[in-house]
């Protein structure tokens, strides 16, 4: 019988995409504003999934403070009011998209959560546009 714990988490950052191997035109009609070369910036809401049997000991599928520190130590450390691009190695050499960062996000938090549990992420760029991964 598996389980579902959902913890949420916000972090603010920059971000500007765009693809070096193209010229200003071609950015500018791929990614319209988001392409705009001084950066600008997003209200990113995080959920983390973690799903699994719930531990008959504890009553627990995750510790909910634990998982909120994985998150706080390895994400919201990692992005929270950083410049995406020119901040952190992870996106050195990959566009900073909703996609692309969930991919980030969720590669971090599977290294740092039990393989037996599932991990699934939704990252939401905008109320409107979101993103879900579970690798
Ligand atoms: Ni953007």
């Amino acid at each position: 019988m598996s389980v579902t714990v959902c913890r949420k988490a916000h972090f603010n950052a920059a971000h500007r995409l765009c693809n070096p191997a193209w010229d200003d035109n071609r950015n500018k009609k791929t990614f319209g504003v988001c392409s705009n070369p001084n950066y600008h910036g997003h209200n990113y809401d995080l959920i983390v999934k973690v799903s699994g049997d719930v531990d008959p000991e504890t009553g627990f599928v995750i510790d909910m403070n634990v998982l909120k520190k994985i998150i706080e130590e390895n994400i919201i450390k990692r992005y929270d009011h950083k410049n995406l691009n020119l901040d952190v190695d992870d996106f050195k050499s990959k566009n900073p998209t909703a996609e692309n960062i969930a991919i980030a996000i969720w590669n971090i938090l599977r290294a740092k959560i039990d393989s037996k549990l599932g991990l699934k992420i939704v990252l939401y760029e905008t109320e409107r546009n979101f993103i879900e991964y579970g690798g």
